[in-house]
C-alpha cells in the first residue's frame, strides 16, 4: 500500500486566519494541505484563487498546497497556481475534453498532475494512459461544490477498481471523510485522506490526524 498522506482542507477553517490556520495543521502532524479552489462556474461557490495562495506559501514555506481545482477551466489557472507555491494540481474529468493535455501542461510547471472524478463520474473513465500519467487520483465521495456533507459509501467501489489498477498511485478520497470511516476508505484501496470538518471541527486535530493515519497505515 502506498503511504498515508492526511491533507485537511482548509475550506473548514477559519479563512481569516489561512496562513496561522495552516501553520496550525502542520504542528499537529498533517502532511498536506488541501487548497480547495472554485471559481462560482464549475461549482456555484466563490473560494481563493493563486493571489491568496501565494499570501499563504510566504507566510508558510514548508507547506504542501494539495490544490482541488473546481475550475469549469482548468488549463488557465496552471501557471499562476505555480507561481503561487502550488506543489500538487488536481482538476476534474467532467471539465474538459482534452484531460492528457491538461496534465502535460501541469507538469511542464513542475507540479504533480492530479485527475478527480466527481461521484457521477464511473472510474471506467480513467484509461490506461490517463491513471498511469496522473500523480493522482482523486475520487470525491460528496459532489463537489462545499464542505460539511455527509460522505457517500458507493464511491468507493470506483476507489477499489483504480487501486486494482493503478497500484501504485495516489488515490485520495475527499468528502465526508473522518476517522469514523477512514479505515473503509483505506481498505477500498485509498491511502491520500482529505478532511475539513473532521479534523478543523475536532477538539484535537493531532489526535484525529493520527488516527486517520492509522487507519490506512495498519
Ligand atoms: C468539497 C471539497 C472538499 C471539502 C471537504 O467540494 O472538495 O475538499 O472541503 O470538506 P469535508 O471534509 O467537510 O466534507
Ligand atoms: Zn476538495
Amino acid at each position: 500500500m502506498s503511504k498515508a498522506i492526511i491533507s485537511p482542507s482548509v475550506l473548514a477553517s477559519d479563512l481569516s486566519k489561512l496562513s496561522d490556520e495552516c501553520q496550525r495543521m502542520i504542528d499537529n502532524g498533517c502532511d498536506w494541505l488541501h487548497m480547495d479552489v472554485m471559481d462560482g462556474n464549475f461549482v456555484p461557490n466563490i473560494t481563493m484563487g493563486a493571489p491568496i495562495l501565494s499570501c499563504v506559501q510566504k507566510n508558510v514555506p514548508d507547506i504542501f498546497m494539495d490544490c482541488h481545482m473546481m475550475v469549469a477551466d482548468p488549463a488557465k489557472w496552471v501557471p499562476e497556481i505555480a507561481q503561487a507555491g502550488g506543489k500538487s494540481y488536481t482538476f476534474h474529468y467532467e471539465a474538459t475534453s482534452d484531460p492528457a493535455s491538461v496534465i502535460s501542461l501541469i507538469h511542464s510547471h513542475n507540479m504533480r498532475a492530479g485527475l478527480a472524478i466527481s461521484p457521477e463520474t464511473p472510474s471506467s473513465v480513467i484509461t490506461e494512459s490517463l491513471g498511469s500519467s496522473v500523480d493522482l487520483l482523486l475520487v470525491m465521495t460528496v459532489r463537489p461544490g462545499r464542505g460539511g456533507q455527509k460522505f457517500m459509501p458507493e464511491c468507493l467501489e470506483k476507489v477499489t477498481d483504480l487501486r486494482k489498477r493503478f497500484p501504485g498511485k495516489n488515490i485520495q478520497v475527499d468528502g465526508g471523510v473522518g476517522s469514523g470511516n477512514a479505515c473503509q476508505c483505506a481498505k477500498a484501496g485509498s491511502n491520500v485522506l482529505v478532511a475539513g470538518t473532521a479534523i478543523f471541527g475536532a477538539q484535537d486535530p493531532k489526535k484525529t490526524i493520527e488516527e486517520m493515519r492509522t487507519a490506512v497505515n495498519d
